[in-house]
């Protein structure tokens, strides 16, 4: 059995590996879904104002929407090359891994979006000067592509999570059309049309006419609000969702994990909240929204979004693909591996300013910081070991250590040896004690004895 790859990886400080590339991947979600609503939107308007049911249509898909949705699928793809920056730095073997199983499909995904960009940005530049038929083809062309490209984008990231009946070397088809492929493709598109409309309601507030300015564009925001209507469906869609995900990342949404639990809650109320206004007010009491209001359902949104997207990152853990690699980017076979020969032995990667670190222990015991927590926690920043075991003793260090798995279900295994458990032990409370500039080694044989029975006992899954 080999040992795992090392990759060299980054430390970004306080900011925790996964919170750095939540935000960046966040923030892309918000961007990619709204440029698949806003160009849903457009062929929505330009089809109405070809047809004669609203006239100042064509008014809005010419004005300052389309720069909206160009600079959202500009900043989409510059958002979408950041994530490729910030995965190689955080978890290199499991975008490898996910290039290895979904390589074609992928490309598929690249090949959509590079339509997707062609005909948009064909649309912005030269849309005013095309005949309606071409206009209307454009247009079918964007929306079409985008949301293909959220298709095929979607079969990857939700296999991540719900990988199902696959398993190395099953049909790609399988991992692709996931249990939770359905729910999250439709839960997203949903999303997409929601946001395109909400914005679209900004942008009609800052339209000018002539005459009749308050009535025409009620007429506009009549129409976009109708886009959102899907948001109805939302409620079905988050419960098929729940119900296809694993049993235990399901209760550490239901309560099991406060954080997530009220991140749902979170993401739950801000929808109801968004929906209700949407349905209720717009829709069927067909009132007015200016600019204001629609930009604050438009930032809730976002915090939906947000809410939404560390639920389903924090969902997965230990794993970043359920049952084939944990969050460390260990594989669980390889943790029986290293158990025997130590969580660091083939490590090559020096440590950063090693001499900070008094003794040869504790230099290990950083090592071992690196390559089997940092993933999912800090020292002293994001969720810091520093503070989650500041009153423990010793003892219940060494022993909820070498029981990893089995301290909070989040967990991997611990993935070395009873050496390396005492290294980071001794690590931990040095940093409690305030880094002093001298401090013993612990190599006593019957403490490691006991920490050994004890990561027996744990045993490796
Ligand atoms: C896959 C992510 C992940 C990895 C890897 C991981 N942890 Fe955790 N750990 C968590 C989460 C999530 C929590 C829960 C934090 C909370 O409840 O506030 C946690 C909690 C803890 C706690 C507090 C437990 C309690 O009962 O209060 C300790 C101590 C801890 N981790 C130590 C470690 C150490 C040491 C390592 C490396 C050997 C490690 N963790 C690796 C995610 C991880």
């Amino acid at each position: 059995m080999a040992s795992p790859p090392f990759y060299p990886v980054n430390d970004f400080g306080p900011a925790m590996k996964g919170l750095v590339i939540g935000g960046v991947g966040i923030l892309h979600v918000f961007l990619a879904q709204f440029a698949i609503g806003g160009g849903m939107l457009l062929l929505y308007f330009e089809r109405l104002a070809q047809r004669g049911t609203l006239p100042d249509g064509r008014k809005f898909v010419d004005g300052f929407f389309k720069v909206l949705v160009l600079v959202s699928f500009v900043m989409g793809a510059l958002t979408g090359v950041a994530i490729w920056f910030t995965t190689i730095q955080v978890g290199a073997r499991t975008i490898g891994l996910m290039i290895d199983e979904f390589h074609w499909l992928w490309a598929t995904e690249w090949v959509w979006f590079a339509v997707e960009v062609v005909a948009g940005y064909a649309f912005y530049r030269c849309g005013d000067a095309l005949s309606p038929r071409a206009r209307l083809r454009l247009l079918t062309m964007y929306a079409f592509a985008s949301w293909m490209s959220l298709f095929w984008i979607n079969g990857i990231l939700s296999w991540q999570l719900t990988p199902g009946q696959w398993t190395a070397g099953a049909s790609v088809w399988v991992g692709f059309f996931n249990p939770s492929f359905w729910p999250s493709l439709l839960f997203r598109t949903c999303v997409a049309a929601t946001l395109g409309a909400l914005a679209a309601c900004i942008v009609i507030n800052t339209m000018t006419f002539d005459a009749d300015a308050r009535g025409r564009r009620a007429a506009l925001i009549r129409r976009a609000a109708r886009l959102a209507l899907p948001i109805a469906a939302m409620p079905i869609l988050a419960m098929w969702y729940f119900a296809v995900l694993p049993a235990d990342s399901r209760g550490w949404l239901l309560g099991g994990s406060m954080p997530m639990t009220m991140f749902v809650g979170l993401a739950a109320g801000a929808s109801v909240l968004i929906g209700g206004y949407v349905v209720v007010g717009l829709v069927l009491k067909r009132l007015y929204i200016n600019g204001a209001t629609a930009t604050l359902l438009l930032a809730l949104a976002f915090g939906a979004t947000a809410a939404g997207e560390f639920v389903r990152e924090g969902a997965r853990k230990p794993y970043t693909v359920r049952g084939t690699l944990y969050s460390t980017s260990i594989t669980p076979a390889e943790v029986i591996d290293l158990r025997a020969r130590g969580a660091t032995t083939d490590d090559p990667y020096p440590l950063r300013e090693p001499a900070q670190f008094v003794t040869a222990q504790l230099q290990r015991g950083a090592k071992v910081e690196r390559a089997l927590c940092d993933a999912c926690h800090t020292m002293r920043g994001a969720n810091a070991l520093v503070e989650l075991t500041r009153t423990w003793t010793d003892d219940q260090l060494r022993l909820n250590l070498a029981k990893l798995q089995r301290t909070k279900g989040f967990m991997p295994p611990f993935a070395g040896n009873a050496e390396d458990v005492e290294a980071l032990v001794q690590l931990l409370r040095w940093e409690i004690a305030d880094r002093p500039a001298t401090w013993p080694e612990s190599h006593d044989p019957a403490t490691l004895a006991q920490i050994t029975t004890w990561l027996d006992q744990a045993g490796v899954r």
